[in-house]
């Protein structure tokens, strides 16, 4: 048997409770053994839970018992979710955790300590919540020459893009139900400036390389500025409009990039509604492949760092190669980064418009949308694209196309 603690008895803490209570036998014969929590950290009490008795208040007690083999870290932020996980790495216990925000920050450290003491340092719940991504990569998908990953991957803002699109709603006010239901946290800002989705596709990114991608470096934009107008257009000429984190390798290093796209109705990521993440993987060798699920919610993260528990279980005394190390990424200027834009301008600056980006644009028009002149770029730069944009100083907004 092995014993095995969880720091953080929240939303994704006691799913992990319940993923090993409700599964038991399939985790034992998975593990090789049975798995036992013996301890749950959390400030609070919780008294009638069917696990109030494991439940301590100091870390030492779980550090200091030679016992526990694995820790799932379950708490999220910086401090003192750092500190813990680099104590229990240093005493050879593996961590398995879903806090993006820690591996995004400082996963090479980590991991580095996991290899040093002949331990595991997992996050297979930091991407797309249950969605299998991290470990796919890393085996079976690790003998490609992966060149691109373009991945839905907060849903949070799928949700609200979804519910602007379907209902008609504005934004404040699809955010504000969001709240309501508890789909958006209170402080929605890293869900909606992006910055979520940014850890996300810096750990992507990551692995990807097989070095380090910091999430600083990625330029990320949000969905604040979106509008029922974007969308009147986007339905006019057959685009869906969501919030990407991409990745595309060449021959220069890494673009990277976190920003709200129309998408082709056709393109499979359009019809990944609601709360729902999405990745798409490109290999050489096997084209596209699509991951799809739960990107967020109680038990699909709990599966997925109980997923990660096991593995650590079944590689006792060794460790597991999660392709990351402290080396950064060979980042592309995004500068050359090229795609299509669209654009909405004044009518009265359809001529500048034309001007700027010259004779090759597309013009788009929608019956909801009046004194606006819209229209969709050639494939140019991210540099190109600017300076142009720039010169247009009552714009209304662009969006990139994928
Ligand atoms: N806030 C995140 C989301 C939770 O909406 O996807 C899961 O990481």
């Amino acid at each position: 048997m092995v014993k095995v603690a969880i720091l953080g008895y929240g939303t994704v803490g006691s799913g992990v409770a319940q993923v090993l209570d409700t599964n038991s036998s399939e985790v034992a014969i998975s593990a090789g053994q049975e798995v036992s929590l013996k301890y749950i950290l959390d400030l609070r009490e919780f008294p009638g839970d069917r696990h109030e008795q494991q439940v301590v208040h100091d870390i030492n007690v779980i550090l200091d018992d030679p016992e526990i083999q694995v820790i799932c870290e379950t708490m999220g932020g910086i401090e003192p979710a750092f500190s813990f996980e680099k104590s229990a790495l240093m005493k050879g216990k593996s961590v398995c955790t879903s806090n993006k925000e820690l591996v995004a920050a400082h996963g090479p450290e980590l991991v580095e300590l996991a290899k040093v003491h002949h331990c595991s340092y997992l996050f297979e719940a930091s991407v797309g919540g249950g969605i299998p991504i991290l470990r796919t990569l890393n085996t079976s998908l690790k003998h490609e020459k992966i060149d691109a990953i373009t991945g839905i991957l907060n849903g949070t803002t799928n949700y609200i893009l979804t519910k602007m699109d379907k209902e008609g709603a504005g934004f404040a006010t699809v955010l504000k139900e969001a709240q309501e239901k508890g789909y958006a946290e209170r402080k929605p800002e890293a869900d909606i400036e992006g910055y979520d989705a940014c850890r996300k596709t810096a750990i992507l990114a990551s692995l990807m390389s097989g070095q380090y991608v910091s999430f600083e470096e990625i330029e990320t934009e949000g969905i604040t500025k979106i509008t029922q107008e974007d969308f009147s257009y986007a339905r006019s000429f057959g685009m869906a409009i969501k919030l990407l984190g991409m990745i595309r390798k060449n021959e220069n290093g890494f673009f990277t990039i976190v920003a709200p796209f129309m998408i082709p109705l056709e393109h499979p990521l359009a019809s990944v509604n609601k709360v729902f993440n999405a990745i798409v993987v490109h290999g050489n060798m096997l084209g596209n492949t699509m991951f799809y699920g739960k990107g967020a919610g109680k038990e699909a993260t709990a599966s997925a760092v109980v997923g990660d528990l096991i593995d650590c279980v079944i590689h006792a005394g060794s460790h597991i190669d999660v392709n990351m190390n402290a080396e950064h990424a060979r980042l592309s200027d995004n500068g050359s980064f090229v795609h299509r834009f669209f654009v909405r301008v004044p009518e009265e600056d359809a001529d500048a418009a034309l001007e700027a980006f010259g004779d090759g644009i597309e013009h788009i028009t929608s019956d909801e949308v009046a004194g606006e002149f819209a229209f969709v770029t050639d494939l140019i730069s991210e540099k190109h694209f600017h300076e142009a944009y720039q010169k247009l100083d009552r714009a209304k907004g662009y969006l990139r196309l994928l």
